[in-house]
């Protein structure tokens, strides 16, 4: 006991760079480039680990030297980056009803990324408070929905709790962005403001997403020829490589950085129609970008987002117009898009993904990948 005193009282004099420090000088990271000394090897649990966000993290984490340890069900099994998990110890219990494995053990940081529920959070947030200096919480920009609101920073207030329907019932369950808000706050509860770090992804992008909506960018822009971009040329797009995300929830890890940040990229603002151009970098192919603007003429096609696109209306007109500059301060890098999407094609087609999975996408009428030519003529006929 006293020693978990001692050290995370050392882990908070040497840190608390309270968000907008200069996260890179000394945190290491420097370090893998110039062959500095790495930064001081970190005892990091990961709750989750194995699904998207967690095996860079992991991979990230242990290429610094950390020590990692994950826990889950044991059920999901990581599909990139397999060969770090051998020096990583695996804790098997459920955030739902048996968290004996975390029981008497101690860490210098704690990353939160399999929360699903507030009460998840604040179990394992109570539980370890006196046995780890940080507790980053992987929350989400959708804790502002409804995007209402341009350029919404940290500050802005959340909603914490749904609102009723027009029965004026509440619902059975918390909404994605009421959980994301709440848990963030018992996460706060328990370890304090001065050792809370939360991140709020944007849309994360990158090899491991077990989703398929961004696919539709790698697989169409590899083809060339004429791609149909939908949305007006500035509607604005936000999205984050997810390695991105990983890199620097170590690098916060590190630095001990706590704060709430919006993880937003790319730097500067962007819309659609740069987007694209910039997509099309990833591949040798002649593109010709098809912007169709027409949000009546997109309705009517059924499309209304492809990530990072979302049609900017109503409770989405702003979910692409988040302030970002508070975690650029504190170290948050950007790789360019067209690493992304290459490496997303790449991963695709490697075997890491289950051929039965890319056949079921690749294959679905319904996408917006297999109707483009249809819309792209419908389009044209509109336009005649
Ligand atoms: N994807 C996006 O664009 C996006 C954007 C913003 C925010 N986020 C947030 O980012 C976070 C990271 O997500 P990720 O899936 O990539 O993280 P991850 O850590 O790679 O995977 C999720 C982990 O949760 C574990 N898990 C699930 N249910 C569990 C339970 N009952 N008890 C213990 N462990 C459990 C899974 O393992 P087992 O199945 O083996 O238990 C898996 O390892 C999430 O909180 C998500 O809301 C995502």
């Amino acid at each position: 006991m006293k020693e978990s005193s001692s050290s995370k009282r050392d882990f908070l004099k040497k840190g608390l760079t309270l968000s907008l420090g200069l996260p890179l000088v000394g945190s290491g990271i420097l370090s893998c480039t110039t062959g500095e000394k790495q930064a001081a090897p970190l005892r990091i649990l990961i709750l989750g680990g194995t699904s998207f966000l967690g095996p860079h993290q992991v991979a990230y984490a242990v290429s610094r030297g950390h020590k990692v340890s994950i826990f889950t069900r044991g059920k999901t099994v990581p599909t990139v980056n397999t060969e770090a998990f051998d020096h990583v110890e695996r804790l098997i219990g459920d955030r739902q009803d048996n968290l004996t494995a975390l029981e008497n053990r101690e860490w210098d940081v704690v990353i939160d990324n399999s929360g699903r529920a507030a009460d998840w959070t604040r179990r394992t947030a109570e539980l370890l408070r006196e046995k780890a200096g940080l507790y980053i919480y992987i929350s989400s920009t959708g804790v502002y929905y409804p995007h209402l609101e341009a350029d919404v920073n940290e500050d802005t207030k959340v909603l914490l709790q749904d609102p009723v329907n027009a029965e004026g019932e509440a619902p059975e369950r918390d909404s994605f962005g009421v959980m994301k808000a709440k848990s963030e706050v018992e996460a706060i509860k328990a370890f304090g403001k001065d050792r809370t770090a939360i991140v709020r992804p944007t849309y994360m992008l990158g090899p491991a997403d077990r989703t398929d909506r961004f696919m539709y960018w790698p697989l169409r822009l590899a083809r060339g020829g004429d791609i149909f971009v939908p949305g007006k040329a500035d509607d604005p797009v936000q999205y984050v490589d997810v390695r991105d995300i990983a890199d620097w929830c170590i690098r916060l890890a590190e630095n001990k950085t706590a704060g709430t940040f919006n993880a937003a990229g790319p730097e500067n603002a962007q819309g659609v129609l740069e987007f694209a151009q910039k997509g099309t970098e990833a591949f040798d192919v002649t593109s010709n970008i098809v912007l169709v603007e027409d949000y009546d003429f997109l309705q009517e096609q059924r499309v209304s987002f492809i990530i990072p696109w979302i049609m900017p209306k109503d409770d989405y007109y702003a979910s692409a117009r988040v302030q970002n500059s508070r975690a650029i301060g504190a170290g948050l890098t950007f790789r360019e898009l067209k690493t992304t999407i290459k490496d997303t094609y790449d991963w695709w087609n490697s075997e890491a993904v289950d051929p039965e999975r890319k056949t079921k996408y690749e294959q679905n009428t319904r996408t917006v990948l297999a109707r483009e030519a249809e819309i792209l003529e419908a389009w044209k006929v509109t336009r005649e």
